[in-house]
């Protein structure tokens, strides 16, 4: 039965081929210092840069670059972009990459004119924005995170070792408009390009293995995943295959934008522990959700057995005559870790640099949260990493 909820989501956005006209539409809205945030490079060799430069020029924007914004951006990096927005005045934060940048302009908007430490007040206390913040566009070059279109912010502090997510309560904090060209996914290596997709995929599991009751989100999420275990093994097998990076990257969205946990509690541990993980290796986040996940999902299956047996059935096809629910639910899984080998994920942690003595400090780095089938104890935890190695 559903709860009690409200749903807003006020991220406009564009989609498709000629989505980049829009942009120039959408700057008209907002003051003339733009605050152009990238990553490493790609944008540069892939010609994006250009275009979008170009659309801020002749929109008469002043530009202030802010480049560099690392995979997991960092605590440090955070300050580095609240000193260019203050000094700048800026008016706009445009990130243009993957989730990364836009997960960093928004932890960059609640900051600016913050007067306490953002590390402390967001990520360490958790607490909401007091302040003005500033608007953020997107122009997604990376798909996985949904951070195109909710209000989550992932910040990594390498020195505490912890790599912590605010989801923020409020809106306003999602991006103003998103620009959502599957052409620009294309330049994406392969293994980012199926770290995305897993993590797509798991944002869905984490919001569906929960609850006992029958809830339209579970329907919304069934279809989604079927649809991007197909288009998944179209994209892998062809990359520019338009029709399959389109859907991905649609799915992408409404995996993540609020919708499919409406009236549902939603689990969250594999994230909790592939985060605790990144905070250890700085590894690709969606290739950390790979390879904790079938650990944990068959650690929790005999908790929500009924709603893995779903899985079987309604994601995976699984042909459940003469079977009793322990089997299917099995089956269903084994069927998952199939699809994943086939599109080449990382499927244990010590590839991603993580090592039995790291065991104990990944552990206490993993925050619990109560809303799936077990909640877990810290022994627990301990024991799913060692099954992970
Ligand atoms: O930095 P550049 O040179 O641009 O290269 C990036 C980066 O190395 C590259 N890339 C992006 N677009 C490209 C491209 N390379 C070639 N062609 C393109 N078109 O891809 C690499 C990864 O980019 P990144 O933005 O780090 O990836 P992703 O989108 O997976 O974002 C990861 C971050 O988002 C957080 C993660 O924890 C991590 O910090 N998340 C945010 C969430 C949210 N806001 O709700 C939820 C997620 O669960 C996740 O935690
Ligand atoms: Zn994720």
């Amino acid at each position: 039965m559903l709860g009690n909820f409200s749903y807003e989501n006020p991220t406009k956005l564009y989609f498709g081929e000629d989505a980049l006209e829009n942009l120039a539409g959408e700057l008209a809205k907002y003051g003339k210092n733009v605050q152009l945030i990238y990553g490493g490079g790609s944008i540069k060799k892939n010609g994006i840069y250009d275009k979008v430069v170009a659309i801020l020029k002749e929109n008469g924007k002043n530009i202030f670059e802010d480049a560099g914004v690392m995979p997991n951006p960092t605590v440090e990096k955070l300050y580095e972009g609240v000193k260019i927005a203050r000094d700048n005045k800026v008016d706009l934060l445009l990130a243009v990459g993957g989730g990364s940048c836009c997960d960093y302009a928004k932890a960059v908007s609640v900051s600016v004119n913050c007067k306490e430490d953002p590390w402390e007040k967001y990520y360490l206390k958790f607490e909401e924005p007091t302040c003005e913040t500033l608007p953020v566009g997107c122009v997604l070059t990376m798909v996985g995170t949904g951070s195109e279109m909710n209000a989550g912010a992932v910040i990594t502090n390498h020195e505490q070792k912890m790599k912590i997510g605010h989801v923020f309560a409020d809106a306003k904090i999602m991006p103003k408009f998103t620009i959502l060209n599957p052409k620009f996914t294309y330049t994406l290596p392969k293994n980012q390009m199926i770290a995305g997709i897993y993590d797509i995929f798991n944002h869905i599991c984490e919001q569906y293995f929960s609850g006992e009751d029958d809830n339209t989100s579970d329907y919304i999420s069934e279809g989604l995943m079927r649809g991007l275990i197909h288009s998944s093994r179209i994209a892998v097998e062809n990359p520019e295959d338009y029709e399959a990076r389109s859907n991905i990257m649609w799915t992408a969205t409404w995996a993540l934008n609020t919708l499919v946990a409406k009236g549902k509690s939603t689990d969250w541990m594999v994230h909790m522990i592939g985060q605790a993980v990144g905070a250890y290796t700085d590894a690709t986040h969606g290739m950390t959700l790979a390879a904790v996940s079938l650990p944990y999902y068959r650690y929790i299956m005999p908790y929500g057995l009924a709603k893995f047996v779903r899985f079987a059935k309604e994601v995976w096809k699984i042909d459940a005559a003469g079977k009793n629910g322990e089997q299917i639910a099995k089956e269903g899984l084994s069927a998952m870790e199939s699809w994943m080998k086939e599109l080449g994920l990382v499927m244990n942690i010590t590839e991603l640099g993580a090592n039995a003595e790291m065991i104990a400090g990944i552990t206490e780095a993993t925050i619990v949260l109560p809303g799936g089938y077990k909640v877990l104890e810290k022994d627990e935890i301990a024991e799913i990493l060692k099954q992970s190695l």
